[in-house]
């Protein structure tokens, strides 16, 4: 049986979606009741911070999918130290798994490149990763930079700068390199490795085959929707009144747009992999990915 973690965020409903389709059962950790009428779908509630409520869910369980970050949404107080809580929780994760004999974690993170200092939030997504590659049980991770899909927290900033301020202002990191990747292809390789034995004890970044700077990847985004931006270069980082800012516009928990505007400095480029043989298909191209997103709303 199948573990779904992280079943009411972006990647996590897409996945039951997913799933469900493919007629297999799947058991979904949830910290409220949720309904479902399908029977192929069940429930279990639980908070990753509560290792006994784990050992619960893990019972019987052969996979888990592990889509958690605790960059929103936690009580107010420890909503700071989020880089605390995924360590926390990933070592609770683990510790239920191995009690139950769990077999396999899947689990999706960001990229990162090897010789830079990391943000907090790609270090603490980078240390998530360790503690499941070190664990002793099989694990598959795929490495992402911007997913693009309606809901996706960083596809959602993107989407508000760019739909709602005519003049953009774009800070130190405008020439920081990024591979985005579309939701589709996200999701097919997260559904589809379970068949693939080949994926076992693998890490694979995923993008699409152009790479863009940010301020290119926002030029080419108003392209598509038939815009006129203006850019304006400014000096600076100036992370907390852009997250305030953005805060107002785009339908993304504020903590989350700081801890993500603070890993602008990253470069999150794919090292090259075997995932087109494996998989036999290449992820759709950029604007091909927004004209997806467009035509479905
Ligand atoms: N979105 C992207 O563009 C992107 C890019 C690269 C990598 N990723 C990776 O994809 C994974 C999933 O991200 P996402 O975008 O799907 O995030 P998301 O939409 O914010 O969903 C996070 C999920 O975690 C659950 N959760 C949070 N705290 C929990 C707790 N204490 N106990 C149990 N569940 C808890 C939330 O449940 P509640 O409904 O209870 O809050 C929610 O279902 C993360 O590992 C992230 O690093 C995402």
């Amino acid at each position: 049986m199948i573990l779904l973690t992280g079943a009411t965020g972006f990647i996590g409903g897409r996945v039951l979606r997913a799933l469900s389709e493919k007629n297999v059962h799947v058991k979904c950790l949830v910290r409220r009741p949720v309904h479902s009428d399908n029977p192929n779908i069940s429930y279990v509630i639980g908070d990753v911070l509560d290792y006994d409520s784990l050992v619960r869910a893990t019972e019987g369980v052969d996979t888990v999918y592990y889509f958690i970050h605790m960059m929103g949404s936690q009580p107010r107080g420890i909503q700071k130290r989020f880089d605390i809580l995924d360590r926390l929780a990933i070592t609770n994760m683990v510790k239920a798994c191995r009690t139950n004999g769990v077999g396999r974690i899947i689990h999706l993170t960001g990229i990162r490149a090897q010789q830079e200092k990391l943000s907090t939030h790609l270090e603490s997504r980078r240390e998530v990763e360790e503690i499941i590659k070190n664990s002793g049980i099989d694990y598959t991770v795929f490495r992402a930079s911007v997913i693009i899909g309606r809901g996706g927290a960083a596809f959602e900033i993107l989407d508000a700068a760019v739909r709602k301020l005519p003049i953009i202002p774009v800070f130190n990191w405008e020439n920081t390199k990024v591979q985005p990747i579309y939701i589709g292809d996200v999701i097919r390789y997260l559904v589809e490795c379970i068949d693939k034995k080949e994926t076992i004890n693998k890490c694979y970044d995923i993008g699409c085959s152009q790479v863009f700077t940010y301020r290119e990847l926002m030029q080419q985004y108003a392209k598509e929707l038939g815009l006129k931006r203006v850019f304006l270069s400014i000096p600076g980082s100036w992370t907390r009144l852009s997250s305030v800012m953005l805060g107002k516009l785009a339908p993304v928990d504020q903590n989350v747009i700081y801890w993500l505007i603070e890993s602008l400095h990253n470069n999150m480029v794919c090292e090259p992999n075997d995932l087109k043989i494996i998989f036999g298909f290449e992820p759709l191209s950029f604007r091909e990915s927004i004209r997806k997103i467009v035509e479905t709303g």
